[in-house]
């Protein structure tokens, strides 16, 4: 049995890409393997949230977690912070981390380019939070959308390091995974290559929108003049319609706007139209599903309350573990 970690920040609710780019594989892999999901609070810092929109979005995140399906019985659902373990690795595995390599991660130049006003130390050392994260609980697989290979990488490197720095084969290497085999990007609905929530509300679709709301998201999405000659290249933005449906609507459904794109007689009214109806039928019960836990405080409470023990009994037995390789030992 596999042991597999994996963990969302807090920052705002979950779309279709959080779903299909992971809990999609979160959802499945806990029948089988042993799991640990987690909200990843400390993470979230880097952007200083107020108290209040903190908290708030850890609630958002457990009840969209368990509205998707996330078994509290099979899985251990908790919050990262409730397991300081971690951030007692974190400082470890930092003093094994080099500047340079930090600087190179991918996200953290992305972070210099669009947020120069706040590079703090935190969004620098991100990749060793979450390598300590994934080695806490010596994972052997992270299911996580294709952005997050590099981190993946990363963690591999810090594990290794450690390992051969102390003479011990103590961490497996932990690779991404997604249970569709290839890992899942989910494009934007403004025309950008990754849905996300942190460019432009409009480019997602959350767990938790209204039909109404997903209606007039989709209508709005960017397409272009339409195809002048037969078999066309797509540009991005009708690429990206075509992703969606390809992942939400019937094959029947795809390919028929497909036929009618090549042969140059599409409509992007009428395939948005569909859409957005296919992407209503695949939310609904969600956010039916969210609205309902929202007001079960208790059951809430229960849940977490039972992840972070089952966390922390892990999390302790390797913190113990590495305490001693490392050489903090008792007298
Ligand atoms: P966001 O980009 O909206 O801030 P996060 O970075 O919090 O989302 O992503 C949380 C998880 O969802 C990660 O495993 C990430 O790989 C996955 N994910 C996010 N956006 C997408 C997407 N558009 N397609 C596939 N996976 C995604
Ligand atoms: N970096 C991940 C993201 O932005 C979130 C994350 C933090 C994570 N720690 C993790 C994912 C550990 C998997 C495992 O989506």
């Amino acid at each position: 049995m596999s042991i597999v970690v994996s963990g969302i920040r807090p920052t705002g609710n979950l779309h279709l890409g959080n779903y299909f780019g992971a809990i999609k594989s979160f959802v499945r892999m806990q029948q089988e393997d042993q799991c640990f999901f987690f909200i990843a609070d400390y993470h979230s810092l880097t952007t200083h949230p107020t108290p209040g929109d903190l908290h708030g979005n850890v609630k958002n995140v457990l009840v969209e977690f368990l509205a998707s399906g996330l078994d509290p019985e099979k899985a251990t659902l908790y919050i990262q912070s409730d397991v300081p373990e971690v951030a007692e690795l974190y400082l470890m595995l930092n003093m094994n981390a080099y500047i340079g390599e930090l600087e190179r991660c991918t996200s953290f130049k992305e972070k210099i380019r669009t947020q120069p006003q706040n590079i703090n130390a935190g969004l620098l050392t991100y990749p060793t939070l979450m390598a300590s994260d994934i080695i806490i609980h010596k994972a052997h697989k992270v299911p996580v959308g294709k952005d997050q290979e590099q981190h993946l990488e990363m963690t591999r490197t810090f594990a290794n390091r450690f390992n051969r720095l102390y003479n011990i084969d103590y961490f497996p290497e932990p690779v991404a995974y997604s249970f569709e085999q290839n890992l899942v990007k989910i494009p934007g609905l403004d025309g950008s290559l990754k849905m996300s929530k942190s460019d432009n509300e409009n480019s997602a679709i959350f767990l938790a929108d209204t039909a109404e709301v997903i209606r007039k998201k989709v209508m709005r999405a960017v397409t272009d003049t339409g195809p002048a000659e037969i078999n066309q290249p797509k540009t991005q933005a009708i690429e990206n319609l075509f992703s969606l449906m390809n992942v939400l609507s019937s094959t029947e459904t795809y390919d028929h706007f497909n036929e009618l794109y090549n042969t140059c007689q599409i409509r992007y009214g009428d395939m948005k139209k569909q859409l957005s109806e296919d992407v209503v039928r695949f939310v609904e019960p969600f956010s039916e599903k969210i609205k309902e836990l929202h007001s079960n405080g208790d059951y809430l409470r229960k849940v977490i309350e039972m992840g972070a023990e089952k966390a922390r009994i892990s999390a302790r037995k390797t913190i113990s573990e590495v305490r001693e390789i490392i050489g903090f030992k008792s007298f």
